[in-house]
């Protein structure tokens, strides 16, 4: 029976919610609230609290198709991506997960109803193989299901491990909940090479595990104790693309639909034509990994997740150059990647313009110093004497060259190298300790610190409150009293304080105590409990103590403020730009907001205008702000904005402000959205590729913000009034000194006429204050003569001439300019020694000037 995988992942779904469990979205890849975790690398993630009998949820049976990344930390198969039939740093893992429900029994009875009725799999060709000692899961499997003896194989501990460190045994990380399990084998037939497990020729590809069910029943703690979980529980695992294998014929997971579809999309966009070369397996896996990655939000960087990310994205960018990629083509996976991954791919299809994005400019900026670390990376594999790569080279090669050390670990595969790992360690904790001592990493205290207690939430209402102190800690270390002038960090049994989460920061304020005063800072989440970070500054304060909380309330009022702004930013923007628009991150502080979010372009100033007007249409229309506690799914069908990945508890807020926004928030905010004033946007910008930031202010700050806008343009306006007004007079100076350099070059253009000197020209441009301070210079050159000019502005012509006194007897400069001007279609007359007349037939003038010559000569 064919079943595609689309078709394989709903039915299991189905299958479970048919046995009484809860459908539940994946969550992120970026695991919520779990530092021990770099990525989610199994459906259990999301559940580890219920498992630790931490959390309550409303149902105890739940099921998942959880996305997974398993490259880095304690699962991690990056390296082995392509080399083999099924290792992927991404993948599917389906699972069906009792909370203190159901156990052994009913799980291997689901397991084998689901493989065996619903999938139709061959019962003869599956086996089990269980824990060493666990005679109950024998039992199970070979009494109540009838599987023989010979398929259901005992694994113990591995030879020279720890205890417990066995196949059969499965534990989420260093610590954290674990347990014996029982996996299930497919044999794929005898045609293939390999044993069963257990055997020496396990490892071949005959025998493939397809479906792990844990048996939760210990919480392991960092130094190895196992503790009895509250309730024993249930956690399984299927591979997605294995079971796929199967129900579709096939061997390879690479040969399934999905990575059939995206291996001939890397083939066509890279030009490459054999569909079997493993690097185009590479490439089809990672583009699952790095696509989900930024749609979770990891963004490409040099640290952490980031880094990770990065490397796999270099990965592939070079394998694809392996098969003669021209340019960046890794990009153009996304979209048949979305379209393959069916019901798992919808918000990918959201966000594939900024998927592409991320991933076209991180290519661009691979390639161009791919080129240069390949040289040279070629270059030392030649010069090399022996077989190992020293570590010196590999730091070398991914500090100035960007080559992460998996990158380099291929390259030297290819040729039969390998590369000195621990060199390569050393070098890099060299760089580590040298960054640290240039202070870039601060030492967190607060890792080291465990609080058993768990601090009860009064502030949603109220801004005081009587409570106790439950613990105190100072620079990491539990104490039981504190004295002035300590720096601690404080816990009570319930507070009002809220603790920085969803982008709200921590409040601030006092703890008082019959002896002594605390100041807080600010106020931070630790495992459940609330921390409050600050300062003793009288007195002092012991463990037990009854103590009054009072949170700033004023500064609580403007964060509030702020954060309802931001729910209604984040609606307009949806509204002014689309729905593409989605929240990537936000701080909300007293002062002002933040809001991250994705788009690809940078707003326009009208964008910005429009935005900014739609949030305070919405101020002044006053909505209330209401706040219902209600199941995860009635708040999805009232369509709340959640947060895509983002984890939330079945029991929700849901913030409202009328029909405009509605959103899921943990967070405290106004009573109406009138209380916000107003609302002012005072930059954006982008950020990352693809994610632009908006900061603005509400209330008094925006007002404040406002009037210093004002005052900056006042400023700007009298500025630019002052340098017009230099300017303006430098203009004139330059106009005078041009004039009495022009008059210079004139006065030697003057020629004799019957012994009188008698200079005429055309000027153009000069204007009339000019023109008499030209004349009057160009007399006192000539010393005695007769000046006519002509000049020509726009279309209208100026005229002027000057007559030394010692001439006006004989030439008047009246007439002269008299009978120029006529000749231009105008009239003047003046002095006999200055007179001006203007005129309006520029084209007239050069005849009219020609004129003067002879009418001067009859005259003298
Ligand atoms: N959590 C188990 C695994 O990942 C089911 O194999």
């Amino acid at each position: 029976m064919y079943m595609s995988t689309d078709e394989v992942r709903n039915a299991f779904l189905k299958f479970f919610e048919s046995k009484g469990h809860q459908i539940v979205d994946s969550s992120s890849l970026v695991p919520a609230n779990d530092p021990t975790l770099l990525f989610t690398n199994a459906g259990m993630n999301q559940f580890k609290d219920c498992f630790l009998g931490l959390e309550k949820r409303a149902y105890t049976r739940a099921t998942t198709a959880q996305r997974c990344v398993r490259a880095g930390g304690k699962h991690n198969d990056l390296e082995n991506v392509g080399f083999t039939a099924r290792h992927h740093t991404f993948f599917e893992m389906l699972g069906n997960f009792s909370f203190g429900d159901y156990f052994k029994e009913d799980a291997i009875a689901f397991a084998w109803e689901f493989l065996t009725e619903v999938l139709k799999l061959p019962k003869e060709r599956l086996l089990v193989t269980i824990y060493e000692t666990d005679d109950e899961a024998f039992e199970i499997w070979n009494k109540k299901v009838g599987v023989p003896a010979e398929s259901i194989i005992r694994i113990g501990d591995k030879k020279g491990g720890k205890p417990y460190e066995s196949d059969n045994f499965w534990q989420m990380g260093d610590t954290g909940p674990c347990g014996p399990c029982t996996e299930i084998f497919y044999d794929h037939g005898d045609h293939i090479w390999g044993g069963k497990p257990g055997t020496p020729e396990e490892d071949g590809d005959r025998f493939i595990e397809i479906w792990n069910n844990v048996f939760m029943q210990f919480n392991r703690h960092a130094d190895g104790t196992m503790e009895p979980l509250p309730k024993p529980s249930v956690d399984t695992g299927m591979g997605i693309e294995r079971i796929s294998a199967i129900m579709q014929g096939v061997h390879s997971n690479y040969e399934i639909d999905v990575f059939q579809a995206l291996i001939k999309a890397a083939a066509e966009v890279i030009g490459y034509e054999d569909l079997s070369n493993q690097s185009l397996r590479v490439i089809a896996d990672h583009i699952r990994s790095c696509s989900f990655l930024i749609v979770d939000g990891v963004m490409p960087s040099n640290e952490g997740r980031g880094y990770v990310l990065r490397r796999i994205i270099r990965r592939a960018v070079r394998h694809g150059n392996k098969l003669g990629a021209q340019g960046a083509f890794f990009h153009k996976l996304v979209g048949v990647l979305a379209e393959v991954m069916g019901s798992a791919g919808l918000e990918l299809k959201k966000q594939q313009a900024v998927v592409e994005k991320v991933l076209r400019i991180e290519e661009e900026n691979f390639g161009k110093t791919l080129e240069r670390g390949m040289a040279i990376l070629s270059d030392a594999l030649d010069n090399l004497e022996g077989k190992v790569l020293d570590g010196e080279t590999v730091f070398k090669l991914y500090d100035t060259y960007g080559f992460p050390a998996d990158l380099t670990n291929d390259v030297a595969r290819e040729r039969d190298f390998t590369i000195d790992e621990e060199g390569f360690e050393k070098a890099m904790e060299a760089q580590r300790q040298r960054a640290r001592e240039a202070g870039q990493f601060g030492t967190d205290y607060n890792a080291a610190i465990k609080v058993d207690t768990a601090s009860e939430f009064s502030g949603y209402n109220s801004t005081e409150s009587e409570s106790k102190v439950t613990d105190i800690f100072v620079d990491g270390q539990a104490v039981e009293s504190l004295s002035a002038g300590e720096k601690a960090i404080l816990v009570l049994d319930s507070t009002p304080f809220y603790a920085e989460s969803g982008g709200q920061c921590g409040d601030a304020g006092v703890i008082v105590t019959q002896a002594g005063q605390f100041k807080v800072e600010d106020t931070q989440k630790l495992g459940n409990a609330i921390a409050h970070h600050g300062e003793m500054l009288e007195g002092v304060l012991a463990k037990g103590d009854a103590v009054n909380a009072k949170v700033d309330a004023e500064r609580r009022q403007s964060i509030s403020l702020n954060h309802s702004a931001t729910h209604l930013l984040h609606a307009a923007l949806r509204k002014v730009l689309g729905d593409h628009v989605t929240q990537k991150g936000s701080l909300v502080k007293a002062e002002s907001l933040r809001f991250d979010f994705s788009h690809l372009e940078g707003m326009t100033a009208a964008e910005i205008k429009e935005v900014e007007r739609l949030v305070n249409t919405h101020v002044r229309q006053n909505h209330d702000i209401e706040t219902n506690v209600m199941d995860i799914d009635a708040a999805k069908e009232k369509g709340a904005m959640a947060l895509f990945g983002e984890k939330y508890d079945d029991e929700v807020r849901v913030l409202s402000m009328g029909d405009f926004s509605t959103e899921l928030c943990g967070g405290i905010h106004a009573n109406n959205t009138g209380d916000i004033g107003l609302f002012k946007i005072t930059s954006e910008g982008g950020i990352a590729a693809g994610i632009r930031r908006i900061e603005a202010v509400t209330g008094e700050a925006a007002l404040d913000a406002l009037d210093a806008q004002q005052e900056k343009y006042e400023d700007k306006l009298s500025e630019a009034a002052q340098k017009a007004k230099a300017l303006e007079k430098e203009i004139a100076q330059l106009k005078d000194k041009l004039a009495s350099q022009a008059s210079s070059n004139l006065s030697s253009q003057a020629k004799e006429i019957a012994g009188v000197k008698v200079l005429v020209a055309q000027l153009d441009g000069a204007d009339n204050k000019a023109l008499r301070g030209m004349v009057d210079e160009l007399k006192n050159q000539l010393g005695s003569g007769i000046i006519m000019l002509g000049n020509v502005a726009g279309d209208k012509v100026g005229l002027i001439a000057g007559v030394t006194k010692d001439l006006t007897g004989k030439v008047k400069a009246g007439e002269l300019v008299n009978m120029v001007a006529q000749q231009v279609g105008g009239k003047g007359g003046g002095r006999p020694d200055m007179a001006q007349a203007g005129g309006s037939d520029a084209a007239a003038l050069p005849a009219a000037l020609a004129s003067v010559d002879s009418w001067i000569e009859e005259r003298l």
